[in-house]
């Protein structure tokens, strides 16, 4: 039932707090962590010699999304690809791969012949999935449940966040396993990870303040979501969600490639909605706002308290403060809220957008 929510995807953006808290509750053990039978030996990672991850949609970008943690601190190259194009992709896959697979569903006809094909050349498949018993779940060599609880609302959010929290737990392991994790980066992370079900439940406390925001949106014919690094893949999943069920066109671009192309598409009253979460990157993604809102874009900006971020922004939405890494967790939530009263105030069917299924099972 939607206990009280207007829609199951309401109810399940509320419920990513408890969602989250889950995934602590499994593995948090004292002040370190365990995920059990859900991970590799030592032995085991060592022998991967090549990382490939591969889903479809909003599995993807959080496969996407991993792909930075694995590669910082794991410091191994990871090749990302679309679940329906890994077999044109010239796939380098031996048995010393590992392919990571992320399905809410575990019956994506897509992610499952990937994960064939790969399986067919030998390499380890990893799946990170909601569904126990799932197909995917069975054919996988090893499984981590998400526990996220089912999710009835085509559009993924609950899914998505609980992906990532159990991704983030599994590359914390991998490094430790390989002795590249040290205890100050151990110890920090852990601490940004508990504190994540309540930094969710403070942005979800402004949420009623996001109906107002959506208005803008409403009339619009494309919106465009730009970000640097894993930014980029919050961009594009906030960008899909919009899609999805407020039917507008949306494209999200790394904000450095607008000048390329798409600029040329700005004009005055055109939505953006930038991303903001990596330190490092936030005077760059401002001075593309500059260039933005010179050509009379509104920019609404998501990301950490920053002077030239919000001087520069028309609206700003504030992440609660933590490191940039897990950022991606909390970032998504007002771009899931704001995609979703969009879609109520255009009167859409929000829970079963036109076309779409929860699972998609054909090729
Ligand atoms: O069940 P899966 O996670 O394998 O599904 C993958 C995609 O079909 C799914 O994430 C889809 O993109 C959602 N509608 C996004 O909200």
């Amino acid at each position: 039932s939607k206990e009280g929510f207007d829609h199951f995807m309401l109810k399940e953006i509320f419920e990513q707090s408890e969602s989250t808290q889950n995934v602590l509750n499994r593995f948090i053990k004292g002040d370190s962590f365990d995920l059990g039978e859900s991970t590799f030996s030592a032995q085991e990672f060592k022998n991967f010699d090549s990382v490939y991850l591969s889903s479809c949609g909003t599995a993807f970008h959080a496969a996407q999304v991993a792909k930075y943690l694995i590669e910082d601190l794991i410091q191994i190259p990871v090749r990302d690809e679309i679940a329906s194009e890994l077999a044109y992709s010239n796939p380098f896959i031996t048995e010393k791969t590992l392919l990571i697979v992320v399905s809410q569903s575990g019956e994506t006809a897509d992610t499952l012949n990937a994960m064939r094909l790969a399986k067919s050349k030998g390499a380890t498949i990893f799946a990170v999935t909601n569904v126990v018993g799932s197909t995917i779940a069975r054919e996988a060599d090893r499984v981590l449940y998400c526990q996220a609880g089912p999710e009835i609302s085509v559009a993924s959010t609950k899914a998505y966040t609980s992906q990532l929290m159990n991704l983030y737990f599994f590359i914390l392991d991998w490094a430790k396993k390989l002795g590249k994790l040290d205890n100050s980066l151990e110890t920090q992370l852990l601490s940004d990870l508990k504190q994540i079900p309540n930094h969710i439940e403070s942005l979800l406390d402004t949420v009623t303040g996001y109906r107002e925001l959506a208005e803008n949106f409403i009339h619009c014919e494309s919106v465009y979501f730009i970000g640097r690094a894993v930014d980029y893949i919050s961009a594009k999943e906030g960008s899909l969600k919009l899609k999805e069920i407020s039917y507008i066109h949306s494209e999200a671009l790394p904000a450095g490639e607008l000048k390329h192309g798409t600029i040329a598409l700005i004009e005055p009253g055109t939505q953006v909605i930038a991303l903001a979460t990596q330190r490092p990157l936030i005077e760059k993604i401002a001075s593309n706002i500059v260039e933005l809102s010179s050509r009379g874009a509104e920019i609404l900006s998501v990301g950490f308290e920053h002077k030239g971020l919000k001087e520069s922004s028309d609206r700003f939405i504030a992440i609660p403060e933590t490191s940039d890494y897990v950022a991606p967790i909390l970032s998504i939530i007002p771009l899931q809220t704001l995609a979703y009263y969009v879609a109520v105030l255009k009167g859409n069917d929000v829970d079963k957008p036109r076309n779409l299924a929860k699972s998609v099972t054909v090729e």
